[in-house]
């Protein structure tokens, strides 16, 4: 009996640390291959300024205007607000914006508030209609293909009806049969955060290669060794990374490629 009871407590007391350790251990176990980098290496704009022996300040370049989603509004599939702020700040330097995957428009606002006045910003999304019929490839991952539906159910945004508006143009498509070749080496900042699955994420890194400017920067979103709905980009980003030089900004999901590093 005693046996029996110690060798319940050892289980129990197992199981205990790992719940308590999840994210830890998911990273010993789920390994980024990609090279992490501090901020301050994607751009000079955030690298920070000595303000007193213990404490550095920000950039003139980064104060952004921003807003915050209060958790009672369900608002799903977004960025943290970290990184939200990267995405912001770069946009200021932007004239020509894209970005796969808009749902709420939390990213896409943000970045329509910080741009320049004569900047344009593409966006494009799934309308919940236009999900009907799709079909999961063999190589996606089932978890990132219900979330690709489950997150294409908006037809109007944050943004609309502001002042910001015009700048942005959404296009309801679906991105595996977008035309990228009207857009060849166009935009100044590329973001990737639209289906999740192996098929829609390689489709559109390869048209955002196609489509950025020698000057520009693409971010992928979700780069999440071991999360299972960021399967298919952890794999498609380490599977690249071995041509091309892309990064992981330290303390974010965030990846990016830029072509003159
Ligand atoms: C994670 S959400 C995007 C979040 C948004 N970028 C933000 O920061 O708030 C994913 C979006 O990608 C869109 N999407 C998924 N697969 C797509 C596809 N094949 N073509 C176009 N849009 C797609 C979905 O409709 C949804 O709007």
């Amino acid at each position: 009996m005693i046996k029996i009871i110690i060798f319940l407590s050892i289980i129990l007391n197992i199981f205990f640390i790992f719940f308590l350790n999840k994210k830890k251990i998911k990273k010993i176990i789920f390994k980024k291959k990609i090279k992490e980098i501090n901020i301050s290496k994607v751009d000079k704009i955030f690298e920070l300024e000595k303000i007193s022996p213990n404490l550095l300040g920000l950039k003139e370049d980064v104060i952004i205007k921003s807003f915050c989603i209060p958790p009672d509004n369900k608002v799903i599939g977004m960025t943290s607000d970290y990184e939200a702020w990267i995405l912001a700040s770069l946009s200021k330097y932007s004239d020509k914006i894209f970005e796969f995957g808009t749902c709420s428009g939390k990213t896409t606002f943000l970045m329509a508030l910080n741009s320049p006045e004569k900047a344009k910003i593409y966006t494009i999304t799934l309308s919940k209609d236009m999900t009907k019929g799709l079909t999961k490839e063999k190589l996606d991952n089932k978890t990132s293909f219900r979330n690709l539906i489950n997150e294409s159910i908006y037809e109007k945004f944050l943004f609309s009806g502001s002042k910001v508006e015009k700048k942005i143009n959404v296009i309801f498509e679906n991105s595996l049969n977008f035309n990228d070749n009207e857009y060849k080496e166009n935009f100044d900042l590329i973001f990737i955060d639209g289906g999740h699955t192996y098929s829609v994420i390689k489709n559109d890194s390869e048209k955002s290669f196609n489509m950025l400017n020698k000057n520009g920067i693409i971010l992928w979103h979700d780069y999440v060794p071991g999360k299972e709905s960021a399967k298919d980009v952890v794999k498609y980003l380490h599977t690249i990374s071995k041509e091309k030089k892309i990064y992981n900004i330290k303390n974010t999901s965030l990846c990016f490629y830029k072509n003159n590093v």
